[in-house]
């Protein structure tokens, strides 16, 4: 891959793994009001590995249910030597009210490995301008990569464009602040708020076409070649920035998103596009080879194949549930499998015939799908 970079992978090797963790909980620091980090020892029987930009599942039992989410690593490899993850609570939000509300230092939470593709390869001779645009949580892939990239790579430099509702809601910028001050000239922060107050020095408001031009002239200009740009944060901040960034003439392929929730602005074409792959479909058999197992099971037209095999104690694979993280990814040897939810996916894992079986439905009697 010419960058390697980011890319939803492109590679063959798996990124699903079900071992399970149990990791330790050392220290639960308040960030923010409705924000925390949970730093976790590594496991006794031995580190765990992970790249800058994945996130670990978290798995409880919430109101006597098993519950599991996703959330990015924003500790590095690198550089701590603990797993941190920040969980910001969200309304009516059954694991990020859990987490605050229950969790305790020395208390034992179930993950399972590291896994994610929004991820990148360091080298010391690499030399390269990451523009990370994050929002809100969003801050915590890029809190990774800005750590590893600026650590490994002495020649490279980020410029991170942090954007939230108000001063009291932003995250890490101790830490950011700190970052930028003994790294001066290789780390560029720039806060922009909703809600600025009187002082404030910076920017605030919707980023516009205009904001970004006079952003862009406040951070070096690698030229396109040099610099790639990374986004994570609310749906909305996403494709607002999408859209300058296309404005602004930067291609597609330089561009590489990381998603938290599955998107609500396509709802509705989505809820079309379930609504005709349910009326269209009948029950059909499915074959999973997954651990050195088969197994085969009938999935009824609106229920989708990780449902149906949870439903039947199968242990499969999975996080989000909502066809963004790729846990749950696996091979469509044969046979029609639809999708309602492809964002997880790249073309090319699509044209391989990659299949996500969380938001998955059989189309035909003779699927097979290769998990591993
Ligand atoms: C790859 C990946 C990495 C993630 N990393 C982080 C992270 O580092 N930090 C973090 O705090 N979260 C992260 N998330 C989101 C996290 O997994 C949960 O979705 C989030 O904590 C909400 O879970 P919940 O059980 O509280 O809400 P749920 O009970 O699942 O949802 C309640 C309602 O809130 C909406 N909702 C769900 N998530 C969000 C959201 N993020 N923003 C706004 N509305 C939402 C739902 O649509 C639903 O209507 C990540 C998600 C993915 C897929
Ligand atoms: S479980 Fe996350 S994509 Fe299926």
């Amino acid at each position: 891959m010419a960058f390697g970079l980011f890319k939803k992978s492109e590679k063959k090797e798996s990124t699903t793994n079900t071992h399970y963790h149990e990791l330790t909980v050392k220290q639960i620091i308040q960030e923010t009001k409705d924000s925390i980090s949970l730093v976790f020892e590594h496991p006794s029987s031995g580190k765990l590995n992970y790249k800058s930009g994945q996130f670990l599942t978290l798995i409880a039992t919430v109101q006597g249910k098993e519950v599991r989410r996703s959330y990015s690593l924003c500790s590095s490899p690198y550089v701590d030597s603990d797993l941190v993850v920040m969980v910001k609570r969200v309304d009516n939000g059954m694991m990020s009210n859990w987490l605050p509300d229950h969790l305790k230092p020395g208390q034992k939470v179930k993950v399972l490995e590291p896994m994610g593709n929004f991820t990148t390869e360091y080298a010391a001779d690499k030399k390269r301008h990451l523009i990370m645009f994050a929002g809100g949580s969003g801050i915590t892939p890029m809190m990774s990569i800005l750590k590893s990239t600026v650590t490994q790579e002495p020649d490279s430099i980020c410029s991170l464009i942090y954007c939230n509702r108000d001063i009291d809601n932003i995250i890490f910028k101790n830490e950011l602040d700190k970052w930028q001050t003994q790294h001066e000239g290789r780390v560029h922060v720039i806060h922009v708020l909703d809600n600025a107050p009187m002082n404030w020095q910076g920017y605030s408001g919707l980023l516009s076409k205009e904001m970004l031009e006079k952003l862009f002239e406040r951070i070096p200009n690698w030229g396109l070649e040099k610099t790639t740009y990374l986004m994570c944060g609310p749906e909305g901040m996403m494709k607002n920035v999408e859209t300058l960034l296309t404005a602004l003439s930067i291609p597609k392929e330089k561009v590489f998103k990381e998603s938290f929730v599955s998107g609500t602005i396509d709802k509705e074409k989505k809820e079309e596009t379930k609504a005709a792959t349910v009326s269209g479909n009948t029950a059909h058999e499915v074959t999973i080879r997954y651990d050195g197992q088969e197994y085969k099971f009938v999935v009824e037209p609106n229920r989708t194949i990780l449902e149906t095999a949870l439903d039947q104690g199968i242990d499969l694979p999975y996080s989000c549930q909502s066809g963004l993280c790729t846990a749950c990814r696996g091979r469509a040897l044969s046979g029609q499998v639809k999708l309602d939810e492809e964002e997880g996916l790249s073309q090319s894992e699509r044209a391989e015939g990659y299949v996500l079986t969380c938001v998955g439905h059989p189309m035909s009697d003779d699927v097979v799908i290769e998990i591993g």
